[in-house]
Formats: C-alpha cells, structure tokens, sequence
C-alpha cells in the first residue's frame, strides 16, 4: 500500500534515537522530508547522516533536516516551526516524541520537578501544535501525532510525573481533533508499551537490581513475549499521519503486544 508520504513533509520530534529515529526513518523511506529536533547536536548530526545514507541507499529524494533544539523551550519550539518552514514551504506532518521526566513516587517531586513536566510533556505538544496547525490548514490537511506512553492509560508505580502529563495531552489531543477535523487534520496519539531503546535500558537498570532479571520479567508480562521494537511503533505512525489514515482521529493507541488489560 503507498501511504501516500512521498514529498510530504515532517517534523520529528526527539529523533536523534530510539523511537523518534525510528519514525523519521519510516517516514524518510517512505519518501516523506523529515525534520528532525533533539537537544544534544553531534548525536543529532550524527542521526541526520544514518539517515540521509540510508534514505540515498533505498533510492528515495527524501531530504533530512537536523535543528537542534529543547522541547520544554517555547522559543526553540517557535524556530523549529520558521526553520521547516523557511526550508520547505510547508508542514503536513507533525510528531511530538522526546524524552521523558524523571521517575520516582509521586510525593516526592516538589513544584519545580512538576513545572518542569507540565512544560516537557505538554506544553511542548501544546506549542508545537499550535505553531503547525495554521500552516496544515493552509496546506489543506495533514497528521498531527504524539508518543506518550503505556502508562498514560495503565499506570504504573514510579512513572507518574509522565501519567498525569501525558493524560493532559490525550486530552488535549482529543480536543483538538474535534476542533481540525473540518480542516482535514486529525490528531491521534499512541502509548507504546515497553519499547527496544536506550531508554528501556535505562528502565531496566532503575530498581538497581540485575537490568537482565528485569527484562525477562518485563517480557514475561507481555502476551506476545517480547519487548517491542521501534519499527513497531513507527508504522503505526505512518500509517496515521499519512492521507491513508486520516479518518483515524482522536484516539489513544497502545501499541504493546498486548499488554495492557482492559477491555476499552
Ligand atoms: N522505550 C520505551 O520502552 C518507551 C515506552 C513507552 C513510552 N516511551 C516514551 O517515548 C519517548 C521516546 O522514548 P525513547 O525510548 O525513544 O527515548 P530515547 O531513546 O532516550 O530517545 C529520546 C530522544 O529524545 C530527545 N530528547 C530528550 N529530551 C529532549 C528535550 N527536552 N528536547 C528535545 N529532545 C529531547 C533525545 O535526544 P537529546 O537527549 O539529545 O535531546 C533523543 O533523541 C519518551 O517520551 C518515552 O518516555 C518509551
């Protein structure tokens, strides 16, 4: 099936890795041109040359744009948005994915640890979506698409700070995308489970004990015995942001082999 991405453009973001990466790299194969935001610049310029050799190796023109930028900026937001648009004319594709605030129990975090969420997790969907929807009206639709995360929708001890964020931008994306629909735009939103990053190794690792005693446990949960891969979660994304997917709008997807009990 051709998603219909080719030429359509995208912005990425927390796409020097991990899913992010995974996304643009769909994205670009699939002929779309791709923006890609992360804060940290020589694992960004790094991540822009991966991807241009692979996109140039499967014969696609798909250009790849590196901006260095942080998500819980408001003016970083503002300049990731005038870049792409300065470099393309254009936006048909937006993606908010990057990284996450800390774990630990809920009472433990004072009111500037949940500032500092409030602007990662949803102020950052909030401006970007804001700055990208007028120009997806102009150009006549698009796909709006936000990361969270499993535990948005089946919370998990410790992940806090993210669940209640991360709740606000179901909500919020929910809204919306009663509010673009008539301009053709929907607005989804996916909760991976527990995905192949670097991250999850990180996750693995946070109880202190043996990272490997903890993966298996992990993966003993999951009906389809296995940790998810990036590619599993780019496809989807694909799918919903491309014209193919449009009449999706509104949802909280979970892509996680099954892990999440509940009947919705
Ligand atoms: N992996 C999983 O199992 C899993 C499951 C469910 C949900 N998720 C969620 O999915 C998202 C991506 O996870 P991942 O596993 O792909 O993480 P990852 O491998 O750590 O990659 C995170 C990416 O986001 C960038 N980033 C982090 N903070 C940023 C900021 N403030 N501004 C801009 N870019 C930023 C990072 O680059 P810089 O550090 O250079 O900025 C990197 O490119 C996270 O929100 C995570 O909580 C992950």
């Amino acid at each position: 099936m051709d998603l219909g991405l080719k030429d359509k453009v995208a912005i990425v973001g927390g796409a020097s890795m991990g899913i992010g990466y995974g996304i643009a790299r769909t994205l670009a194969l699939e002929g779309a041109h791709v923006v890609i935001t992360a804060r940290r610049e020589a694992g960004l310029a790094k991540a822009a040359a991966t991807l241009k050799a692979a996109v140039e190796k499967a014969g696609s023109k798909a250009r790849v744009v590196p901006i260095a930028a942080d998500c819980r900026r408001a003016e970083d937001c503002a300049r990731v948005v005038e870049q792409t648009m300065a470099e393309f004319a254009g936006i048909d594709v937006l993606v908010n994915n990057d990284g996450a605030p800390p774990l630990g129990a809920l009472i433990s975090f004072d009111d500037t640890a949940w500032a500092k969420a409030v602007e990662q997790n949803l102020m950052y969907v909030v401006r970007m979506t804001r700055a990208v929807v007028p120009h997806m009206q102009a150009r006549g639709g698009g796909g709006i698409l936000n990361i969270t995360a499993i535990s948005a929708i089946q919370p998990i001890a410790g992940f806090g700070l993210s669940v209640a964020t991360w709740s606000g931008v179901i909500g919020y994306a929910k809204t919306l995308s009663i509010e673009v629909a008539k301009d053709n735009i929907n607005v989804n939103t996916i909760c991976p489970g527990y995905i192949e990053t670097q991250r999850l190794e990180k996750v693995f690792a946070a109880d202190g004990g043996d990272p490997q005693v903890m993966r298996r446990k992990l993966e003993a949960e999951i009906p389809m015995g296995r940790i998810g891969s990036v590619d599993d979660i780019a496809s989807m994304v694909a799918l919903l942001v491309s014209p193919r997917g449009r009449y999706t709008t509104g949802t909280a997807i979970q892509v996680d082999g099954g892990l999440l009990r509940g009947v919705r």
